[in-house]
C-alpha cells in the first residue's frame, strides 16, 4: 500500500477496501488541502457533513464571502464611480473570467463570457445556431435530458412555428440499456442527415452521470450540416474539457454546480471564434454586447456593433453582486488545475464504486446505471435502489450523508475532487450498505 505515493499511479486493481487504505489515499492526494479553502456545512452532531451534491450545488469557497463583501463596500463608498474606481471595476467585471473561463472548459480567450443563468444562455445561443431552412429543421436531443432544456428546445421550436412533435428528435438508449452508444447516436445523426439543423445534448447526462464523447459527436453532428451545442451543467468542472479543439460550435453551463460559484451563479458560454466574428449571425442584442469602445455612445450610434467573440451575445451589465463568486471558484480552479482534479476524481470516483461492490456485494439490491469506463463517467455515480430506496435515502440522511434522491429510486452521489476525501467515500460506502462508519 505504502508503495503507492502518487493518485496517478492508483489503478483499479489497487483498491483495497479497508480504512487504512482510504487514509493512505487522502495522504498521497496533492490537492488535499483545497478541502480548507471551501466551509463544509455540519451535520446536526456537529461534525462536517458528508457532501456528496456537487453535482446540485457546490460548496462556497471561504473568500467568496470577503469577495462579495468588497462589492458591497465599493458600492456604498463609491456609488456609481465603482463602475471604473472600484478595485475590481464594474464596467469591465466580466472581462476577468475571459482567461479563467475558458480554460475551465478548454477554449480559447474570447471563446467565452460568463452571462446570465442557463436555459437563458440556451435560448440565446439558439437564436444563433438554429438556423431552420427548407429541410433542415429538426433538432436533436437525448431523451430524459434535464427537463429545462426540453423545454427550451420545445418552445423555442415553438417560436419558429415549428411542432416540436415533427421536428424534434429524441435519441434513445438501446432497449434494456439506460446509457447511449455513441454509435447508435452517430448512426441516427447519419439516418437524420440533411434535416438535422442542430444536436443540442447533455455534455454529462443528469440522471446517469454518462460523460458523451463531445468530439465524435460534435464532428457527426458537423458531417451532416448541422450545428452542435452542448449543455455542460453536469460536465464543467467535472471532466476536461476541449471544446474549442472539439469543433463545439456552442456551449453553455451553470456555475453552481461543480464550478462552486454559489445558488443560481452567473453562468457561462461558450462560442467557437470561427463563429465569434461573424456579424451575420442572428442574435438577440443588447447594450453590453455592443464594442466597448462605443458601448457608451448611447443614441449617438443606434446600429448594433457586436463585439468579437462570446462577449457580443451579452445583453445587458453584469449582475456584480452575483458575479463576485465567480472570482473566488475560478482562482481555486487556476489553482488546482483541471487535470488535477480529473486525476483526483478518477480514483475517487472507481474507489467509492469498490467500496460498494466490497460492502455490499448483493447484486439484488442495488446496481450503479452511470458507466463503467472512467473515460465515459465524472464524478457522480447513480445508484439505483431496487430495495427500500427511499428508506435507505433516508438513513443516509439522518447519518450525516448529503446527497440527493432522483424518482423513482435513484440516489446520486457525485465525490467531488475539490473537496471530498477518500474517507468521505470510505464513510458513505459504509453507511450505505447498512454498517455505519
Ligand atoms: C442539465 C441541466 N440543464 C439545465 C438546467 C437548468 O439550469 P438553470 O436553472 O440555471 O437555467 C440544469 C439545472 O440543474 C441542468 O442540470
Amino acid at each position: 500500500m505504502t508503495a503507492l505515493t502518487s493518485l496517478a499511479d492508483v489503478r483499479a486493481a489497487d483498491f483495497d477496501a479497508r480504512e487504512e487504505f482510504a487514509r493512505h489515499l487522502d495522504s498521497i492526494d496533492e490537492l488535499r488541502d483545497l478541502r480548507r479553502e471551501f466551509e463544509i456545512p455540519k451535520h446536526t452532531n456537529g461534525n462536517d457533513v458528508l457532501y456528496f451534491c456537487g453535482n446540485s450545488l457546490g460548496l462556497m469557497p471561504t473568500r467568496a464571502r470577503t469577495i462579495v463583501n468588497r462589492e458591497l463596500d465599493d458600492w456604498s463608498r463609491l456609488g456609481v464611480e465603482g463602475h471604473f474606481h472600484a478595485a475590481s471595476p464594474w464596467f469591465p467585471y466580466h472581462e476577468q473570467f475571459r482567461d479563467s473561463g475558458a480554460r475551465l472548459v478548454g477554449g480559447k480567450p474570447g471563446e467565452v463570457v460568463m452571462m446570465n443563468s442557463l436555459t437563458v444562455n440556451l435560448h440565446l445561443l439558439m437564436v444563433s445556431f438554429f438556423r431552420p431552412e427548407g429541410r433542415r429543421t429538426k433538432i436533436l436531443i437525448e431523451d430524459g435530458a434535464f427537463p429545462s432544456d426540453t423545454y427550451a428546445v420545445k418552445t423555442h421550436l415553438a417560436s419558429r412555428g415549428l411542432d416540436w412533435r415533427e421536428h424534434l428528435i429524441l435519441a434513445t438508449p438501446r432497449a434494456g440499456e439506460r446509457c447511449f452508444r455513441t454509435a447508435d447516436l452517430e448512426a441516427l445523426i447519419r439516418t437524420a442527415g440533411d434535416t438535422l439543423a442542430l444536436t443540442m445534448l447533455s455534455g454529462v447526462q443528469f440522471f446517469t452521470g454518462q460523460f458523451f464523447d463531445i468530439a465524435r459527436l460534435t464532428k457527426a453532428a458537423h458531417d451532416v450540416g448541422a450545428f452542435a451545442g452542448w449543455d455542460l451543467a453536469h460536465a464543467a468542472g467535472n471532466v476536461e474539457l476541449r471544446l474549442h479543439d472539439w469543433n463545439v460550435d456552442f456551449a453553455a453551463w451553470c456555475s453552481y454546480k461543480y464550478v462552486n460559484a454559489g445558488p443560481g451563479a452567473i453562468a457561462g458560454a461558450f462560442v467557437h471564434e470561427r463563429h465569434g466574428a461573424n456579424s451575420a449571425l442572428p442574435r438577440y442584442a443588447g447594450w453590453w454586447g455592443n464594442d466597448p469602445a462605443t458601448r457608451f455612445q448611447m443614441q449617438l450610434i443606434p446600429d448594433f456593433v457586436p463585439r468579437v467573440g462570446a462577449d457580443g451575445w451579452q445583453l445587458s451589465n453584469p449582475p456584480i453582486l452575483a458575479m463576485a463568486p465567480l472570482r473566488a471558484s475560478l482562482d481555486l480552479f487556476d489553482k488546482a488545475t483541471m487535470p488535477r482534479l480529473r486525476a483526483k476524481s478518477r480514483v475517487l470516483t472507481g474507489y467509492l464504486w469498490h467500496l460498494l461492490r466490497t460492502f455490499a456485494p448483493d447484486a439484488r439490491s442495488w446496481e450503479v446505471i452511470t458507466p463503467s469506463d472512467t473515460e465515459e463517467r465524472g464524478s457522480q455515480l447513480s445508484i439505483l435502489v431496487h430495495d427500500q430506496p427511499r428508506e435507505r435515502f433516508r438513513a443516509l440522511g439522518e447519518a450525516g450523508v448529503v446527497c440527493d434522491f432522483r424518482e423513482p429510486n435513484v440516489i446520486r452521489v457525485a465525490p467531488t475532487a475539490s473537496y471530498n476525501t477518500f474517507m468521505d467515500v470510505w464513510r458513505f460506502a459504509k453507511i450505505l450498505a447498512g454498517g455505519g462508519a
